[in-house]
């Protein structure tokens, strides 16, 4: 593929783990927990590919209306691959980032995101970046009022900046799996200009291959940014 056709950051809405866990008559928890395991393998395989960005919806604001049962089972996911991958992905010259409220989160957890995102490279092949009891209006709100308190008007790139992902470039492609077609609050500031694409594949099966099918999508579109060149 060539290089100018590939996105540098890549998002990627991980749904429809329940589903995939219902169909084959096991709790909606195994889903969640091979939704992880793909997690993983994906960002390995978007490094090797050349992605400089890869992040991944694992819970928005509106995931903790869901049942105590099913969210303590996320949050022991998150205790078990944080602890768990942390050093691993660091000596893979891959850095962990979150983006969200994680203040919610069991006090144990949140130590270990925090250990995760500490082991930072200085430059690494990918930022792998988790967004965990995120949403883009709570993001908003919050960027909001750090500009008023600061008492000055703000442009769009000052804005931008106070966002959780401030320092990260915007998303070239987000990918939603699990059939439904919406944002369901992800980045929406930040995916003004995003190519967007929908895959009906359930998250714990949306393997390398399918990834790379998305990328191959996205390499044929073209971006006009509101202007009238290229191809129509
Ligand atoms: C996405 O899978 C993961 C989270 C929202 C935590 P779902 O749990 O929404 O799976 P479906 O949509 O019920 O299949
Ligand atoms: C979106 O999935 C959130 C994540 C993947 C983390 P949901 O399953 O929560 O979205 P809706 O409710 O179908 O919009
Ligand atoms: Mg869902």
């Amino acid at each position: 593929m060539a290089e100018e056709n590939l996105p540098v950051h890549v998002g990627i809405i991980m749904d429809g783990n329940g589903r995939w866990a219902k169909k084959r008559l096991l709790p909606r928890s195994s889903g969640h927990d091979a939704g992880m395991k793909r997690a993983i393998k994906l960002a390995r395989h978007a490094r090797d590919r050349g992605i400089k960005y890869l992040t991944l919806y694992a819970l928005s604001t509106e995931n903790l209306n869901r049942p105590k049962e099913e969210l303590d089972g996320i949050y022991s996911l998150f205790r078990k691959y944080f602890g768990e991958y942390a050093s691993q992905l660091a000596e893979e010259n891959i850095n962990m980032r979150i983006i969200g409220d994680i203040s919610v989160l069991p006090a144990d957890v949140q130590d270990k995101m925090l250990k995760a995102c500490s082991r930072r490279n200085a430059s690494p092949d990918i930022t792998l970046v988790f967004a965990i009891n995120y949403g883009s209006r709570a993001e908003i709100v919050r960027a909001a009022n750090i500009a008023a308190e600061r008492g000055k008007k703000v442009t769009e790139e000052d804005f931008t900046r106070l966002l959780y992902t401030g320092d990260i470039p915007d998303p070239d492609l987000i990918i939603r799996t699990g059939k439904e077609v919406r944002l369901s609050n992800f980045l929406l500031w930040q995916a003004a200009y995003a190519e967007l694409y929908f895959t009906d594949i359930l998250f714990p099966d949306f393997n390398n291959a399918a990834f790379d099918r998305a990328l191959k999508d996205y390499s044929m579109r073209s971006r006009r940014y509101g202007n009238i060149k290229g191809d129509i």
